[in-house]
């Protein structure tokens, strides 16, 4: 018989690990046994505290559903999903940024220069890019994911007035790695409220808002896949992020222009903006 002490718990908890197959999961198991038993011991962590942490996940995961993750939105919120993003970061690379919880996989394909705009309302933008390696050779296999909420902040899935797929798409580059999309001004918007990390940012006196962003993921055979945001300069919340995914690389101007061939050519106004958006992927590991 084991006698389980203060002194000896967290040892025998990290050796009943131990033949864990994988080497990193062993690893990362041992490492989260050992910071969790730090925090409670640091913190002096009482049982009720102890129940109410366990019924703040019961909450998180009662809210969560297949279009709505809880758990993200908290990681989120406490910053873990950027320093995961930032840790990704590889030197030349376009910075990441976090996913969210509105991406859906299997946008429809369209081709470069298509126009999402459609019966939208709002400001008309150009997105003009090209992807490209660290040392800015074109990458002519790339293909981007992009979505985008409405002039009203919401993104389709939670909007019965926006018909499915309203604002995404994927793209293949063209062959020199550039490509052209005609959409709107992303909008501002506050994150869920209505859950245990809305109740996190209320007790926290937390703003839950977060700046207009494109979403984006830019694959290329070979290269390391890239998760990210593009931000509106001019919007006042690029400095109070709720989740902390503000790079200022990835803060763009949305300048005015009013070429008419190019108007003509993808659809758009007379006067709409454009934004430039180099990418640069790092070889894959
Ligand atoms: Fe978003």
């Amino acid at each position: 018989m084991k006698n389980i002490t203060k002194d000896n718990l967290t040892d025998t908890v990290k050796s009943s690990f131990r033949r864990i197959d994988d080497e990193r999961t062993r690893h990362l198991v041992n490492r989260l046994v050992h910071h969790l038993h730090a925090f409670a011991t640091e913190t002096q962590l009482s049982h009720e505290e102890w129940r109410e942490g366990i019924a703040f996940l019961h909450r998180a995961a009662e809210i969560s559903s297949p279009s709505r993750s809880e758990f993200t939105l908290m990681s989120d919120v406490l910053g873990l999903s950027s320093l995961v993003d930032l840790l990704a970061a590889r030197p030349g690379a376009t910075e990441g940024s976090v996913l969210g919880p509105f991406h859906t996989r299997g946008s429809p394909w369209m081709t470069s220069g298509a126009n999402l705009i459609k019966n939208n309302p709002g400001q008309a933008v150009l997105i003009r890019g090209r992807v490209t390696d660290v040392q800015g050779q074109p990458l002519t296999q790339a293909s981007i994911d992009f979505w985008q909420n409405a002039d009203n902040g919401m993104y389709w899935q939670m909007d019965d007035s926006q018909p499915q797929d309203n604002l995404r798409c994927q793209i293949q580059v063209l062959s020199d790695g550039s490509f052209e999309l005609a959409t709107l001004r992303p909008q501002p918007y506050l994150v869920p409220t209505d859950g245990p990390v809305g109740e996190l940012l209320g007790v926290s006196h937390r703003d839950a808002w977060r700046p207009a962003h494109f979403h984006i993921i830019v694959e290329a055979p070979g290269y390391r896949s890239l998760i990210t945001e593009v931000f509106d300069d001019a919007d006042p919340w690029v400095d109070k992020d709720a989740v902390f995914g503000v790079r200022a690389s990835l803060v763009r101007p949305f300048k005015p222009e009013s070429d008419a061939a190019t108007a003509a050519r993808l659809g758009l106004p007379e006067h709409y903006l454009v934004v430039d958006l180099p990418i640069r992927l790092a070889i894959q590991d």
